[in-house]
């Protein structure tokens, strides 16, 4: 059934699924700020499409529930996705994070988890969609870059955003030095969106991001 959008009771704690496809320090990032009461809400399970993701050691150092589902195993991206949809509904979330998970996801899922969907992009879309923004901002010579945190829509990247992290970038940075300090600038701000969210303060209406009752755009 598709949960009515901003409507978990939020007396109780927010429940929240992680999904991943690495390192998860974004994972962390959002575990710590549950742990330590910064966030009203609990990470109830973290699932992986990839076996070795770090992330997965992370949730499980926390106590966290951590489940890999692998997408090799499946004929389609549809039936990855199906399998993918009920796996995550069995834990009955009220946000779904997507925290660094490298697939596309279909129509299907997507419309699924509609208002309760997030996911966390490295550069300051709509600039730089896709892969390897780090490196394309460096080419470009784009003086600002970051992360943004949005809602997630059909569209790829392009969801209502929810905030925003500018670093500057130097003349000298490299593609590793340049995601070092996006990477810190996205545990802040995924966090943030979280708190606001499990706090009942941020919803998905029409399309639109609201927070505090006003529209953010
Ligand atoms: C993060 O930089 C996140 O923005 C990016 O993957 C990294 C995951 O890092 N997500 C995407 O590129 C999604 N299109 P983490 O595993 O350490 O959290």
């Amino acid at each position: 059934m598709v949960q009515a959008l901003s409507s978990y009771n939020i007396e109780a704690r927010c429940r929240i699924v992680v999904l991943i496809s690495g390192n998860g320090s974004n994972l962390q990032a959002i575990i710590d700020h549950c742990n330590d009461g910064e966030i009203s809400a609990e990470v109830v399970a973290v699932i992986s499409n990839v076996q070795s993701a770090f992330g997965l050691t992370r949730a499980r150092l926390a106590g966290i529930e951590a489940l890999c589902l692998n997408h090799q195993g499946f004929i389609s991206r549809t039936a990855f996705d199906e399998a993918l949809t009920t796996l995550v509904e069995d834990f009955r979330p009220d946000l779904v994070a997507l925290a660094g998970f490298m697939r596309i996801l279909s129509p299907a899922f997507v419309n699924q988890f509609a208002g309760r969907l997030m996911n966390i992009h490295p550069s300051l879309l709509p600039h730089y969609p896709g892969l390897d923004t780090h490196r394309r901002a460096i080419a470009d010579g784009a003086r600002e870059h970051g992360a943004t945190v949005h809602f997630v829509t059909q569209d790829l990247d392009a969801g209502p955003v929810i905030i925003q992290g500018r670093v500057k970038v130097c003349e000298n940075d490299s593609e590793h030095s340049l995601s070092t300090r996006v990477h810190e600038i996205e545990h802040r701000i995924y966090p943030q969106a979280v708190h606001w969210f499990a706090s009942g303060r941020l919803r998905l209406e029409d399309d639109v991001a609201i927070l505090d009752g006003e529209p953010l755009a």
